[in-house]
């Protein structure tokens, strides 16, 4: 009997070095005090020289597969939801099946910034569901470090890198499921918060390689208006799929781009702020990687029990938002 998509396992990695806002204040003009008070950020990690995108997430997906009890070659489906691949192609889930060993498994990226994450949950559940694949592996990981103007303090403070992975199969009975997803895009704001070099509409070249063009650039006023009312919405939306009430949601997880984005959120949907999951003041914004790192972080400190109901939500370049409500 088909009792839906289940959440069978989580796991997380984030690179060892640790960039704190002190560290930042030395490379551009900037304060610890303007970074907390504007974001509530304390420091991010950086993945080493040589440490790529699939090897973080590869990490974060060993994690999560030992606590689904499932093994690499037993994987049949593989999405990594990223912004900063190891390469354009091939795709960045080719190196972590790859590196997993997870031979069986079809693997392909996607790219919907921040919501990357619970887009890649959404499709994954309708592949489990319609019987396509028996289970999924799905992770969000980034090097934004890669893709940061470092002279630019209006977004280098911003960021950070990591991953977070959750493996998906079929729910069994007396388990939890996802049990209602949204997802939407509005591409009339593309210009908001992009990558605007490195492309085929602007490929890098001898000429304009000093101009930073395959850096993150974003209009940040801009992106929060979008960021609260998007994820408020969405947030409502599964919700309300989901038969649910702000009363009957355990824990939100939202997005971990800014402290002030957060707090807004929690207040429109009605949900006090010991019920809202925060962790970006160790990680800042880790984009695709985000609500994964969270969700294990929660799972792992046991801020989630089976039977409890959780909604996440996020917002990203696009503008893409998504939300997912879950019975664990
Ligand atoms: N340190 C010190 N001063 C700074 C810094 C910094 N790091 N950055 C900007 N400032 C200055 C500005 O130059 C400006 O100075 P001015 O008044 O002399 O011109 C002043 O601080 C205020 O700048 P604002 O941009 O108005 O600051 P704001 O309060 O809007 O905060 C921020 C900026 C934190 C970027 C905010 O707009 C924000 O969080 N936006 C949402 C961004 C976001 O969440 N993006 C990610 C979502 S999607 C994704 O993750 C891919």
């Amino acid at each position: 009997m088909n009792h839906g998509v289940t959440i069978a396992g989580t796991g997380s990695y984030v690179p060892e070095k640790i960039l704190t806002n002190e560290d930042l204040s030395k490379l551009v003009e900037t304060s610890d005090e303007w970074i907390v008070t504007r974001t509530g950020i304390k420091e991010r990690h950086i993945a080493a020289e040589g440490e790529s995108t699939s090897h973080l997430g590869t990490k974060a997906a060993q994690k999560a597969l030992e606590q689904s009890g499932l093994e690499a070659s037993d994987i049949e489906l593989i999405i990594v939801a990223t912004i900063t691949p190891d390469t354009l192609t091939p795709a960045t889930a080719c190196y972590v099946q790859q590196q997993l060993g997870a031979e069986r498994a079809v693997a392909f990226d996607i790219s919907a910034a921040c919501s990357g994450f619970l887009y890649a949950m959404k499709i994954a559940k309708r592949m489990i569901e319609s019987g396509a694949f028996a289970n999924a592996l799905i992770i969000g990981a980034e090097k934004l470090s890669a893709f940061v103007n470092w002279k630019d303090r209006t977004t280098c403070v911003l960021f950070g890198d990591g991953a977070g992975a959750a493996v998906l199969r079929a729910s069994r009975e007396g388990e939890g499921r996802i049990l209602a997803t949204d997802i939407g895009t509005d591409g009339q704001q593309t210009h908001l918060l992009n990558i605007p070099g490195g492309g085929s509409a602007c490929p890098i070249t001898l000429d304009n390689a000093g101009e930073g063009l395959a850096t993150l650039a974003m209009l940040g006023k801009e992106v929060f208006k979008h960021a609260v009312t998007r994820m408020k919405n969405s947030a409502n939306t599964v919700i309300e799929r989901a038969g649910l009430s702000p009363e009957d949601i355990t824990l939100v997880i939202p997005h971990q781009a800014n402290l002030r984005i957060i707090d807004a959120i929690a207040s429109r949907l009605a949900v006090p702020n010991e019920r809202v999951f925060v962790n970006l003041h160790k990680y800042g914004n880790t984009s695709a990687a985000a609500i994964a790192i969270a969700l294990d972080e929660a799972n792992r400190e046991g801020k989630i029990k089976r039977g409890e109901n959780i909604v996440m939500v996020a917002f990203g370049a696009g503008l893409t938002w998504a939300a997912a409500a879950i019975e664990w």
